[in-house]
């Protein structure tokens, strides 16, 4: 009753003194536990395995941010029992109170907002901006979905149905069953916090496998809401090897859907071995699967250059480029092709690389193998295009690598197709827009795109034909905000599930018709 209408968590302002001081105390604080040894929570028992998972700091690896414990099939197992028998109660619980457990752990995270970022800089390697933004991310989707709850909640009491003489008919949503939630670690938070809420809060009960890169900051959400009071077994938490534990519980026959946020290759991976039906198994499961982008900009004549290339520039760096979002190519029309590359190797040779907590605006990528990846990419950039800045490895004890533009770039080039998930971009020139929109089009993916012009027509034909789930204009094509920007992507993007969106906890429910005689 007393429910605010939602509003975005506000950013905060770094650029004042007060507010980094306060992250810098953060840090500080975040500091003093790392190295813990972190167990895996299956309903109120906590489990110390003797293999872990060692998370590190990206950007000063000689520091251990966590020593996971690892679930194995048998524990695995004990989770999914422990899961399906919370269910029967969970299920029972009224929405509102439900919905009560994400508006309490909101207020918590909120008073300790510097804190979960701090774990984000230094085990994901973002600076204070990008992390902030996590955090409040996940803060919006705890606020947001809590109220879809209580909305969906209303509408079972009064969906429309026609009406027919003698009968009384009623639709309600109802919960699926046990879960496994598989987010990815380049929105530690936010995603993992947004996927797990928008599941429980809609009366299911799930496995939360983090990513194994971030499990640490994964189990600070998983101890705030245990803080909070949701009864043990709702979220049962089990970090564990994709392959091992991963597999296990996707071909599980209790498992009822797995709501999956990473890259195409595990996404369809999933998505095969969940298509298929286990012995005992009494339902197809339900997939929900975001995965991968390779998003762009597209920049007419007419636009505003410096606004466009300074959105190139953000949508191509931001946290390294590891965004499913970000903008990894740019299709410019020719007229004013050049000017533009000349803004965006000028931007992009600003910005300086150091250490997360220092808060450069570049820091490190997440591990070593993606640190190879990228550069094997950068490798096969020098083949297809003209480098105009960036293209080695950058100083520190960390995977830093020099943000990279290549100039020249032509459609069917590998890095114009693949999604690198790193600081590279490539930029390509069309003859006008119509073709720079073709060559937008051109990918498997299709997940955020931007168009610059100030061309009416042109932006509401772009508009139009721009295959893409979210498709932004005169702006940067990350950044999406909960409530705001519905999150989700066509073709091999994804399921197109929309996170942060009105449409997002019916995946997580079923709808009963009842129907009684008068
Ligand atoms: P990833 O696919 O490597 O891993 C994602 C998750 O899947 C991790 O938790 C991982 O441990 C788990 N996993 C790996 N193998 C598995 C298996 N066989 N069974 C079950 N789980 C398994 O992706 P990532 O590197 O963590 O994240 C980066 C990718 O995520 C990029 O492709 C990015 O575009 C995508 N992404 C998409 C969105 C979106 O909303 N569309 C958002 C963020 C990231
Ligand atoms: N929601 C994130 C963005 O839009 C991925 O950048």
């Amino acid at each position: 009753t007393d429910i605010k209408p939602f509003a975005n968590e506000p950013f905060t302002d770094f650029s004042q003194p007060a507010h980094r001081e306060a992250m810098k105390a953060s840090l500080e604080r975040i500091k003093q536990q790392l190295g813990r040894k972190i167990p895996l929570h299956i309903g109120k028992e906590h489990v110390f395995t003797d293999e872990v998972i060692t998370s590190i700091n990206p950007g000063q690896t000689e520091q251990t941010i966590g020593l996971v414990s690892k679930a194995n099939q048998p524990l695995a197992e004990q989770a999914m029992q422990t899961a399906l028998n919370t269910f029967e109660q969970w299920k029972k619980v009224p929405a509102s109170e439900r919905a009560d457990y994400l508006f309490k752990a909101a207020a918590l995270m909120r008073e300790r907002k510097h804190d979960f970022s701090a774990m984000m800089i230094m085990e994901a390697g973002k600076n204070y901006a990008e992390a902030d933004a996590d955090t409040a991310e996940a803060i919006d989707f705890m606020e947001f979905y809590a109220r879809e709850m209580l909305r969906l909640a209303r509408i079972n009491e009064t969906q429309p149905l026609t009406p027919v003489a003698g009968e009384q008919n009623q639709l309600t949503y109802i919960p699926l069953g046990v879960g496994i939630v598989i987010p990815p670690w380049n929105f530690p938070l936010a995603i993992c916090v947004g996927m797990t809420t928008a599941a429980i809060v809609s009366g299911n009960t799930v496995l939360l496998k983090p990513a194994s890169t971030t499990p640490v900051i994964a189990h600070m959400f998983v101890e705030l809401m245990e803080e909070i009071g949701l009864p043990p077994g709702v979220i049962n938490y089990v970090p564990g090897s994709g392959a091992e534990v991963g597999d296990y519980l996707t071909t599980h026959p209790k498992t009822r859907f797995i709501s999956f946020t990473g890259s195409k290759e595990v996404g369809l991976r999933i998505s095969k071995l969940s298509a298929d039906t286990a012995k005992g198994q009494i339902w197809i499961k339900r997939l929900v699967a975001e995965m991968g982008g390779k998003d762009g900009i597209v920049v007419d004549e007419t636009a505003d250059l410096d606004a466009a290339a300074q959105a190139i520039v953000a949508s191509a760096f931001g946290f390294q480029g590891q965004k499913c979002s970000a903008g990894s190519r740019a299709i410019i029309v020719q007229s004013v092709y050049d000017e533009v590359v000349r803004k965006v190797a000028e931007l992009t040779g600003k910005l300086s690389i150091g250490l997360p907590q220092d808060n450069y605006p570049i820091g490190p990528v997440i591990d070593q193998a993606s640190c190879d990846k990228i550069m094997s990419y950068i490798e096969i950039g020098q083949s297809e295009g003209r480098l105009l800045t960036g293209g080695q490895r950058a100083a520190g004890n960390g995977y830093y690598i020099q943000p990279t533009v290549f100039a020249d770039v032509k459609r069917d080039a590998r890095i114009m197709q693949e999604e690198i998930f790193g600081p590279v971009l490539a930029l390509c020139s069309a003859a006008d827009y119509r073709e720079a929109i073709d060559i937008y089009n051109d990918t498997e993916f299709g997940l955020t795109g931007s168009f610059f012009s100030k061309d009416e027509q042109r932006i509401t034909e772009a508009l139009e034909i721009m295959h893409c789930g979210n498709m932004y204009i005169n702006r940067k094509c990350t950044g999406a905000l909960v409530g705001a920007h519905p999150f989700g992507g066509f073709n091999m993007s994804g399921t197109d599930s929309k996170a942060g969106g009105h449409d997002y906890l019916l995946l997580f429910t079923q709808a009963k018709l009842t129907s009684r005689k008068l």
